[in-house]
């Protein structure tokens, strides 16, 4: 996708499809310009209510070749205005406004249209986002995001595979010559995004026989080769795993026929001097049986995507090269399979992490924070700036939060709050849970210095518990995607998250 931006007026910009907006029954300057050469032909669906007042409703419209320069005209609705002035919008209704517009771009013959958003801006038109005023190039990132994001298209695995979308180019309209040096960065890093939101849906939706830890390993060298040295990759297999003495990460992996791999991608942008990195480490289960703690048969399938936290790495620093970001960011991926086997690992038994401290297994269903730890303590060698990991590390985190938020754990009230401020900037949301000490004990053992469970109460924080006690020597935060990552049902898919969130936070700590 090809996205740029310019200073013109909708009446001369010659472009196979004009995107213009209505907000409530008034419409924006664009719309009206077009509306006047066009005998009143957007206003008329308004007016006889064939375009909806509800944000995302939309309208095509046909214009004779005489009529061009734009063959169509999109009329999309932003929805009820939030006063009576009609001069406040709420960012939800933006936002639904322009998925809905991708969408439809996406799903016809269109190759290249442009998109009249910024008369928002030019009307004085305030768009409110969690308590603050959006900014022009805000809108102009997610425009490019949701672009991306409607653009994207499952067909690996299907012999007879939808057809990609026409749609190439997209021009963003700024209805101010000064807006338009902000806005054309704001969509180098909303189609950098959106790549790496796609990026990480892909690898999720992949099934489990394909994505492996040694194909996630694959995925890291192939990112490396398209990065023009700006990220080098390696990865360490059993052997290498066992002397530097990760028996939890390796009790989890063992009862596989995959090899287990860790996987260290470094991303050094241009002028960053030597400095610390920050450390994204992913869980990457590429199938969750459970292992002997077998789960349950329905939905199983769904414990593919216990690597969406890996996956969400895996587009976070596909973003960072695509955008050519000026950041030091490390990401270890914590890749294993978890099977039950003859070899596999038993409630009972007792692993040594690479930290030294003891480990009673007494669930191998409670896998994630079993690799997690040993990747936290490796991250300890980069002397990290700060460490997040991801993981898809509990079903009561989706009990508690539901599919909106990811849960945030942080040892550090200061980077909680940049995770939760970068969470809200990009519509990607966090909500921070307790990492208090009362929580601890829950995790005692009477044969190792913990247990790998905290029982059933407070289940996604007694997990947060376990990898705080691997996190002790820098800053850190964890993100439970449990219930964000993907969707079920009919729609079932990866979701690309908390890819926006990761990026903002890095672009900004
Ligand atoms: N990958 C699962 C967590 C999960 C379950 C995510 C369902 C999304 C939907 C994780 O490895 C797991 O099995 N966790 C257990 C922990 C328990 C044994 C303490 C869980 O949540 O049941
Ligand atoms: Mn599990
Ligand atoms: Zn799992």
């Amino acid at each position: 996708m090809q996205f740029s931006t310019k200073n013109i007026d909708v009446v001369a910009q010659a472009t196979q499809c004009a995107v213009v907006f209505a907000l409530e029954d008034k419409l924006l300057a664009s719309a009206k310009a077009i509306d006047k050469l066009h005998g009143g032909a957007l206003s008329a669906l308004i007016a006889n209510k064939d375009l909806k007042p509800k944000a995302g409703h939309k309208r095509w419209i046909t214009l004779a070749p005489s009529k061009r320069p734009y063959q169509r005209v999109l009329l999309v609705q932003l929805g009820k205005s939030d006063d009576k002035k009609a001069s406040k919008l709420k960012s939800d209704n933006l936002l639904a406004a322009l998925s809905s517009a991708a969408t439809a771009l996406s799903q016809s013959p269109v190759k290249d249209a442009t998109v009249y958003i910024d008369d928002l801006f030019s009307q004085n038109i305030t768009v409110e986002h969690n308590g603050t005023t959006a900014d022009p190039s805000w809108v102009a990132e997610q425009l490019a995001i949701a672009v991306q994001k409607a653009s994207y298209r499952y067909t690996e695995t299907k012999s007879k595979p939808d057809a990609k979308p026409a749609l190439s180019k997209i021009t963003y309209a700024s209805s101010n010559a000064a807006r338009v040096k902000g806005q054309r960065l704001a969509l180098v890093r909303g189609a950098a995004i959106g790549s790496g939101i796609n990026y990480t849906r892909e690898l999720g939706n992949l099934p489990p026989n394909i994505c492996t830890p040694s194909f996630l390993a694959d995925q890291g060298k192939a990112l490396a080769t398209s990065s023009s040295s700006a990220l080098t990759c390696r990865s360490l297999d059993h052997k290498q795993m066992e002397k530097l003495g990760m028996g939890a990460f390796l009790s989890v992996a063992k009862g596989s026929s995959e090899e287990g791999k860790l996987i260290i991608m470094e991303y050094k942008g241009t002028t960053v001097a030597n400095s610390k990195p920050h450390v994204l480490v992913g869980k990457g289960i590429t199938f969750d049986t459970g292992g002997i703690s077998l789960k349950p048969g329905a939905a199983m399938d769904e414990m593919k995507f216990d690597m969406c936290g890996a996956a969400s790495v895996f587009g976070s620093m596909k973003a960072l090269v695509e955008m050519k970001a000026k950041v030091h960011v490390v990401a270890l991926i914590a890749a294993a399979e978890n099977m039950p086997a003859g070899n596999a690992s038993k409630p009972g038994d007792v692993v040594t992490s690479m930290s030294g401290q003891t480990i009673e297994i007494l669930n191998t269903d409670a896998e994630g924070r079993l690799v997690l730890c040993d990747a936290l303590t490796y991250a300890e060698r980069f002397k990290p700036k700060s460490v997040v990991d991801i993981a898809t590390l509990t079903g009561a985190c989706v009990v508690a939060l539901g599919n909106h938020a990811c849960g945030l754990y942080s040892n550090h009230q200061p980077m909680a709050e940049k995770l939760l401020a970068a969470g809200t900037f990009s519509n990607d949301k966090a909500w921070q849970m307790p990492l208090w000490d009362e929580y601890q004990k829950q995790l005692d053992s009477n044969f190792a210095d913990m247990a790998n469970i905290g029982g059933m109460p407070g289940g996604s924080i007694t997990a947060a518990c376990f990898l705080s006690r691997f996190a002790k020597k820098y800053h850190w935060a964890h993100l439970d995607i449990a219930g964000i990552a993907w969707q079920s049902g009919a729609k079932k898919g990866a979701t690309g998250r908390p890819v926006a969130l990761l990026v903002n936070y890095l672009l900004n700590a």
